[in-house]
């Protein structure tokens, strides 16, 4: 009885069969470079241009306000860098949250050692940053704010439009807003045009697409510098021979994923109600807010570490993480659920669940009571 249940959909998702079908005729049959002025190049470029007008549909942005980079992590890189080095005469105050993804912390840093300023805001109990907070953190020096649309940890969910009115009374002294949605593109709606957001990232691998693929939306009128310099691909801001077929698997991904957005909330809203049903007696922790994303669930068993968990549960065929993929191989605790005021037991019990919405309610059922099963059987291990 071999079972294979994926929900790490959070670390990565499985490519969808439609995206690996067109990426493995892109790489047999589209191989030209895109900036080769033959027709078999210009068959290349209209992959990316048909890439770049597929996401930007999905967005409601312009077709030249998306540029296509190697995933999440440069994404966050080109954006907070190229503000930092293009408006830092403006003002050496930037902000972010003290729970976000390492792409945007470690940055953060980097800049601070090159002479910012930053402040790294306290959440809310909801894992959030209320209006309130960013308005007190804001000073005549902030040229950036950089948040989480979905935390990659526990779902929480940042409430954009009215983070970008704090943002937008302050009129010509408006600091960019620079959101990370890696984990809400596809799944939750966005709309950073409308919103007030000048920068946005995104990536392919959580939305059923190819890994080393993302995208960077950039505001029209927003000049940055690139990180990369070369042949100029990407118009300057991202050179490197384009990753054709994975930007066309990604194009692909986004639309799928869209069509299928509204559906798939309930669906998966379901799925984690299911899952959490099979664990009903035991004593765990619910760590994910009550208005936060479905796609992801914190829990956390006090007595218990969540890497023990996460094998056992893996030898049973059941694949979850303890909170990112980046910490838990880093053997680090989480630095969300210690910002979050967890004790110290219960940030070590921790494990994270991530649906998608290609799981079904047979596995989110099974697999929350074969985890019913492995708490009750390490229990009595343990004595
Ligand atoms: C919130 C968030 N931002 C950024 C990233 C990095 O994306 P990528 O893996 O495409 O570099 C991730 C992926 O783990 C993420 O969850």
């Amino acid at each position: 009885m071999n079972v294979t249940i994926y929900l790490d959909n959070s670390a990565t998702t499985k490519p969808h069969p439609q995206v690996i079908e067109a990426m493995a005729s892109l790489l047999e049959e589209n191989y030209g470079n895109p900036s080769s002025l033959h027709t078999i190049g210009q068959r290349a470029e209209r992959v990316i241009t048909e890439a770049r007008r597929d996401l930007a549909g999905v967005l409601g942005v312009k077709d030249k306000e998306i540029i296509f980079t190697s995933g999440g992590t440069e994404a966050n890189n080109m954006a907070l860098k190229g503000v930092a080095r293009a408006y830092g005469n403006r003002g050496r105050h930037i902000i972010t949250s003290q729970i976000e993804h390492p792409s945007i912390l470690e940055v953060f840093k980097e800049l601070e050692s090159e002479g910012l300023r930053a402040t790294y805001l306290e959440v809310d109990g909801e894992g959030r940053i209320t209006p309130d907070r960013l308005a007190a953190a804001l000073e005549p020096e902030t040229i950036l704010v950089s948040l989480f649309h979905v935390n990659n940890e526990i779902g929480s969910i940042n409430p954009l439009p009215e983070l970008a009115e704090v943002l937008a009374g302050r009129g010509r002294q408006r600091p960019f807003f620079h959101v990370d949605a890696v984990q809400s593109f596809g799944k939750l709606a966005l709309r950073p045009g409308s919103w007030g957001i000048d920068l946005l990232s995104l990536s392919a691998h959580k939305i059923h697409g190819p890994k080393g693929v993302g995208a960077l939306y950039v505001r029209e009128g927003l000049v940055i510098p690139p990180l990369l310099h070369g042949g100029g691909q990407e118009r300057g801001l991202r050179s490197g021979t384009e990753n054709v077929a994975g930007i066309g698997g990604f194009g692909l991904a986004a639309v799928l994923a869209e069509g299928e957005r509204e559906e798939a909330l309930p669906k998966v809203a379901e799925l984690r109600r299911v899952f959490l049903e099979g664990l009903e007696g035991t004593d765990c922790r619910l760590n994910s807010p009550a208005g936060g994303s479905p796609y992801i669930l914190n829990l956390s068993f006090p007595g218990f570490r969540g890497e023990v968990l996460v094998h056992a549960l893996a030898a049973k065929g059941v694949y979850v993480s303890t909170g990112s993929a980046c910490s838990s191989r880093a053997h680090k605790q989480s630095h969300v659920l210690e910002s979050l005021g967890l004790s110290p037991a219960e940030v070590a019990g921790a494990i994270r669940v991530s649906f998608s919405r290609s799981n079904s309610l047979a596995e989110a059922e099974r697999a929350g009571r074969i985890l019913a099963e492995v708490v009750a059987e390490l229990g009595e291990f343990m004595g």
